[in-house]
């Protein structure tokens, strides 16, 4: 009975002071790694950057870009994000940030009143909020960042106008159909085409920004509607998306697709044919150009509350050169 006391006791007093050696090895470890990035005694200013979605390459290349200026300006920038876009969790990261005083915030405009609420929360804390690629113009928002989606929608109809004749059936593969700026697209490309009667819009179906989203809606649409023989991703993985789903259910259909964006395998689908143009917008100038914009709004107003950056259509000959 002792003995096994005993016993119990030693492998007790192991056990902690294994656990112990642990905590000290890897609490100094964590304890150094934050305060290496977190001292916030070294940077001018925080800022925060909210994204549409963590892993979105769109995304990443904003935060790349912000964190270039933020770099060259002595900025501590933070990127976060909802794991998978969902306006609730983006709204939730806004007001955190909110609360954290940070000097900062620089946020994808989300539709309705929660957001223009928090964005005058903000305001009434001294807090510069700046949207970034989706802009919500009836918020206090200091200034928008980005490509002019009205526009950028009316050059994907430019293209169809352009290089189609006879008659076309438009299937639109649309990121999410309660995003802001998905819906300016959409409102712009059927501007553009109102009085071109050969040109409709036969459907439309979401993505939710993921290229096997995109497949499926191209799927459904063809499937559902098989006179389409033109479509139109609003987003940038819907293009990708469209390519494979087009493949699985008419491969040998003839359909002129216009994409978004100029992610690497945009522009590989369009040296290969398969995508016929995309609509070029340049989100790395777009995160840098925001930072840039937080700095000054540190100091005082700006003048130009909108800021956009360039939107272009590119399609083989254009894919084939320079490309940022
Ligand atoms: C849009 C972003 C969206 C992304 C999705 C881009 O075209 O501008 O709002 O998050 O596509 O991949």
């Amino acid at each position: 009975m002792r003995n096994t006391k005993v016993f119990i006791y030693t492998i007790a007093a192991v056990l902690f002071l294994i656990s112990f050696i642990a905590m000290l090895i890897y609490g100094y470890k964590s304890f150094y790694i934050e305060s290496d990035t977190n001292d916030s005694q070294d940077y001018k200013y925080h800022f925060a950057l909210i994204a549409e979605e963590t892993e979105n390459d769109y995304w990443r290349l904003i935060e790349k870009g912000a964190k270039k200026a933020a770099a060259e300006n002595g900025i501590q920038l933070e990127y976060v994000a909802p794991q998978k876009a969902d306006n609730n969790e983006l709204l939730r990261l806004l007001d955190t940030m909110i609360s954290a005083k940070v000097d900062g915030i620089i946020v994808q405009g989300v539709e309705g009143k929660r957001f223009v609420d928090l964005v005058h929360k903000g305001n009434e804390r001294q807090l510069p909020i700046i949207t970034i690629d989706t802009d919500v113009k009836n918020s206090e928002r200091k200034a928008y960042v980005g490509t002019d989606n009205h526009y950028a929608g009316q050059l994907a109809g430019t293209t169809i106008i352009n290089n189609t004749t006879g008659d076309q059936y438009v299937g639109i593969v649309t990121g999410r159909l309660e995003a802001v700026n998905q819906q300016e697209r959409i409102a712009g490309f059927k501007q553009a085409i109102k009085d071109h009667a050969r040109i409709r819009v036969t459907s439309i179906k979401e993505s939710n920004i993921t290229e096997i989203g995109a497949a499926q809606a191209t799927y459904a649409l063809l499937k559902e509607y098989p006179q389409i023989n033109a479509l139109v991703g609003t987003s940038a993985l819907d293009g990708i998306g469209m390519v494979e789903g087009l493949h699985e259910i008419a491969p040998n259909k003839e359909v002129y697709i216009t994409s978004f964006d100029i992610l690497p395998k945009t522009l590989q689908l369009i040296q290969t044919d398969k995508i016929d143009a995309t609509i070029a917008q340049y989100p790395e100038e777009m995160g840098y150009q925001s930072v840039e914009a937080m700095i000054k709004l540190q100091q005082k107003a700006l003048p130009d509350k909108q800021v956009y950056t360039k939107t272009e259509i590119l399609n083989k000959q254009d894919a084939g050169g320079e490309i940022r």
